[in-house]
């Protein structure tokens, strides 16, 4: 419960604050700004507290929903530490949901301080545009927020560990393995997006975020389809999603697979002139990076596999004549079941591999649809042909479903143990028990933690968080 603010200002100087030497003074008055001067919601500003800095501090309602808000002039773009110092007297956290320009970047812990006169910093990373911002701090349980003294903005510190790219640099296929810079055997983790043509807008600023810093994924692999109003219906559009989408996988650090989603009609050949015109662009446009891989048919089916195969030999040259040196990844028979679903085995990729050097060959697995007849061709295909799992889910295969974590976990199990790199199905709030949002969750989150996720997201995100080992 907030209080009437009953003491006169003067008494609130005897807050005891040493006060900072003159330089930091300078450097902290030009990023501080205190919340009794901010726009307050559900709250008033009191000052019965001591260790406050300016005349007071805010207390919010026992209320969800209150909330302070500051204006926050950014003179560049960028990621800056959100400092938000605050005192909170009871031993239970109380979490604020911190918005930039109306759209959730993040959640605060605010946890007990031990008194209400004690007051620390909780710090978050949010982006900032050039120019006025504003950060919004809400209440999202019913004891309301803490006692609120003021938010310090500072330009974000470098990211203490490094990224994925930073680590490993360019990759290489190495036998059957993938190899990092160093030559060393690595396993990459991460999220596929759903189709852009539907779920771009899952694929934002605070989701991609947190997907690089709160699921702590390696890879974000972009599902551009081809038919289904993709592509096809617009070249142009989907193409740009796509560059966009490569850049924000790189700012922070992340592989970017590109992913062509040809899906039906199941023959690659029959989009081969639109995949020429796509993949030269995105060579040429890409090709400095060290951090795209090329997937270059999603799950042909209804095809044999020398028909895959005499695909990829026109198009490899495509990508290698711009980016010589960046890893092909090539769909196989049936959906990308090394040929399981058509009743064949890896034996005919295996003994007739495609023609050329620094590619893997893809398997999809949905681990309620496919059991050990699936699991035995992977652990086998992995110990003869370089595999990646460009896309599984824990459910049935059209990605809905009830899940099978116990067989999903059997097949994770098979890939950490042969290093085979693998991508989940997907990154968005489709209402597909598969898609590891709930539905609405985009475009404004919140997309870090664990509350809008679907069971099959609080698994997946815990197993992409795991310490990669590079
Ligand atoms: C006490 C305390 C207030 C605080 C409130 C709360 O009343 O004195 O400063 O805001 O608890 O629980 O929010």
């Amino acid at each position: 419960m907030h209080r009437l603010a009953a003491l006169a200002a003067s008494v609130v100087l005897i807050a005891g604050l040493q006060p900072p030497p003159v330089h930091a003074r300078a450097q902290a008055q030009a990023a501080d700004h205190q919340a009794e001067s901010a726009t307050i919601s559900q709250g008033v500003v009191e000052s019965n507290h001591t260790g406050y800095t300016g005349t007071g501090f805010v207390n919010y309602d026992n209320a969800t929903g209150s909330y302070v808000e500051f204006t926050v002039n950014a003179a560049t773009a960028g990621p800056r530490s959100l400092s938000f110092r605050f005192a909170n007297g009871t031993t239970v956290n109380r979490p604020m949901s911190i918005t930039v320009n109306g759209t959730a970047a993040t959640t605060g812990d605010f946890p007990g301080t031990g008194a209400w006169t004690t007051w620390q910093d909780a710090t978050v990373t949010a982006t900032l545009n050039a120019g006025a911002n504003t950060v919004r701090a809400t209440a999202t349980t019913a004891n309301g927020g803490p006692n609120l003294d003021r938010l310090t903005v500072a330009d974000a510190p470098p990211p203490t560990g490094s990224t994925p790219v930073e680590a490993n640099g360019r990759l290489r296929v190495c036998g059957v393995r993938l190899c990092n810079k160093n030559g060393k055997q690595i396993q990459l983790r991460g999220m596929s997006s759903h189709g852009l043509q539907w779920y771009y807008q899952c694929l934002n600023t605070a989701s991609l975020n947190a997907l690089a810093t709160d699921w702590k994924a390696d890879v974000l692999r972009i599902s551009m389809y081809i038919q289904e109003d993709g592509y096809e219906t617009n070249p142009r559009l989907f193409t740009d999603r796509v560059h966009n989408l490569i850049e924000q996988a790189t700012s922070r650090g992340l592989y970017a697979i590109v992913d062509w989603h040809m899906l039906d009609p199941g023959d690659p050949n029959d989009n081969l002139s639109r995949a020429r015109t796509f993949f030269t662009e995105i060579a040429q446009r890409h090709n400095a990076k060290n951090n795209v891989l090329y997937e270059i048919a999603n799950e042909p089916n209804g095809v044999s596999w020398s028909t895959i195969r005499s695909y990829a030999h026109q198009i490899i040259p495509v990508i290698r004549q711009y980016d010589p040196d960046a890893p092909v990844l090539v769909g196989t028979r049936a959906w990308s079941s090394l040929g399981v679903s058509d009743g064949a085995t890896e034996s005919e990729v295996v003994g007739n591999p495609v023609n050329a050097t620094n590619i893997m060959y893809t398997f999809h697995f949905y681990a309620a649809s496919h059991g050990s007849e699936y699991l035995n061709a992977l652990s086998r295909a992995a110990d003869r042909i370089p595999m990646f799992v460009t896309e599984f889910g824990t459910q049935t295969a059209s990605g809905d479903g009830s899940n099978n974590f116990t067989r999903a976990q059997q097949y994770l199990d098979l890939m950490a143990q042969k290093k085979i790199s693998w991508v989940n199905w997907n990154y968005s709030d489709d209402e597909r028990s598969g898609a590891v949002f709930t539905e609405g969750t985009c475009p404004n989150g919140t997309f870090t933690g664990t509350s809008r996720l679907k069971p099959a997201g609080v698994w997946v995100r815990d197993r992409i968080r795991t310490p990669d080992d590079f």
